[in-house]
């Protein structure tokens, strides 16, 4: 009963912030991402009867605390859905680093939803594991799947599941990552998503995302890059603002993700075509086109740089 997943990572356009159900990880508002290709987890599953307690390894290290406890109530959620009760050993490793705002939760937890789903013999489909890779994570719903995906709020676990809006092959968008820290971030989403509630600005945010939300899907469908950027860099201040008025104030931004958000707007002044969009970390994203990605990367090469395309849908492999 052993079982392999590949889950790429996501950036999202109209972002997650505040849950609705914190257990279930029901979200305040849906939320549409990339699938990107360059940043991947890959998750072995062995469950045995033989095994006495869950053993979890990530990039080589034994999980324990918090972090085992997330992982073994995720398990324990598959296991009540398949009836059986056996432990497992999962064996994880991800190309970039982990819990620095490049979003691992998101490809960690779909590659481990799938490798264990399939390791117990739970065979579902796209949506249906979506929903079980939310439980896990809310942003891993969207890694399911490739290319641009909807993760949609929904009322409870049943409604709340993500799709496919558009393939990977719809259009070439490039992310270049900045990374400037490999720290862990100090507050986690799962706290962050917990006292978005006490920001005055969360409410009038939920607001102006229910109509953005129309707006992106149509760019998306109309290839409309600038629209897509704009909509990211908007919606990534709000989400931001959400952040550093609520209680306590969180603040992911370093002195070196301002700087670059200043260089983005100043080529744009310029006439390139780049936007930045930041998720719960101090690593920036700028989102540009094939033709302007040498030009975008050559001005901002004081960073240190992931560069990376659409990507596909989890996979067993
Ligand atoms: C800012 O669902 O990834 O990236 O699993 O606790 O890390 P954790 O939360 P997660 O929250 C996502 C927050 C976000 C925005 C987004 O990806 O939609």
């Amino acid at each position: 009963m052993r079982s392999r997943a590949k889950a790429c990572s996501n950036i999202a356009i109209i972002k997650y912030w505040g849950c609705a159900d914190p257990e279930m990880n029901i979200p305040l508002n849906s939320s549409i991402s990339i699938t990107l290709e360059k940043l991947y987890t890959v998750t072995e599953v062995e469950f045995s009867s033989r095994f006495y307690r869950d053993e979890i390894r990530i990039d080589g290290e034994r999980i324990c605390g918090d972090d085992r406890r997330r992982i073994v109530d995720f398990l324990n959620f598959i296991r009540n859905m398949k009836g059986r009760n056996i432990k497992a050993r999962v064996n994880s490793t991800n190309n970039f680093p982990r819990g620095a705002g490049l979003a691992s939760s998101a490809s960690g937890f779909a590659a481990l939803a799938a490798a264990a789903c399939d390791a117990i013999g739970l065979h579902v489909n796209g949506r249906e594991l979506s929903k079980i890779a939310r439980v896990g994570s809310g942003s891993a719903a969207r890694s399911i799947y490739g290319g641009f995906v909807e993760l949609v709020a929904g009322k409870d676990h049943d409604g709340c599941f993500a799709y496919q809006l558009a393939p990977p092959s719809m259009m070439k968008i490039r992310d270049l990552i900045l990374i400037v820290s490999r720290d862990k971030k100090s507050v986690s989403s799962k706290e962050g998503h917990r006292i978005a509630v006490t920001s005055p600005l969360c409410e009038c945010r939920i607001r102006i995302v229910r109509s953005l939300l129309p707006e992106l899907r149509s760019a998306i469908m109309r290839r409309d890059f600038d629209k897509i950027g704009e909509i990211a860099e908007r919606d990534a201040m709000m989400m931001h603002s959400v952040m550093m008025t609520s209680s306590p104030p969180l603040i992911y931004w370093s002195g070196e993700t301002l700087e670059i958000m200043r260089k983005v707007v100043e080529m744009r002044d310029e006439g390139i075509k780049a936007y930045f969009t930041v998720d719960a970390g101090a690593n920036v994203h700028v989102l540009t086109t094939p033709s302007y990605e040498s030009e975008v990367a050559e001005r901002l090469n004081k960073y240190e740089m992931i560069r990376s395309g659409i990507g596909r849908g989890v996979k067993i492999c």
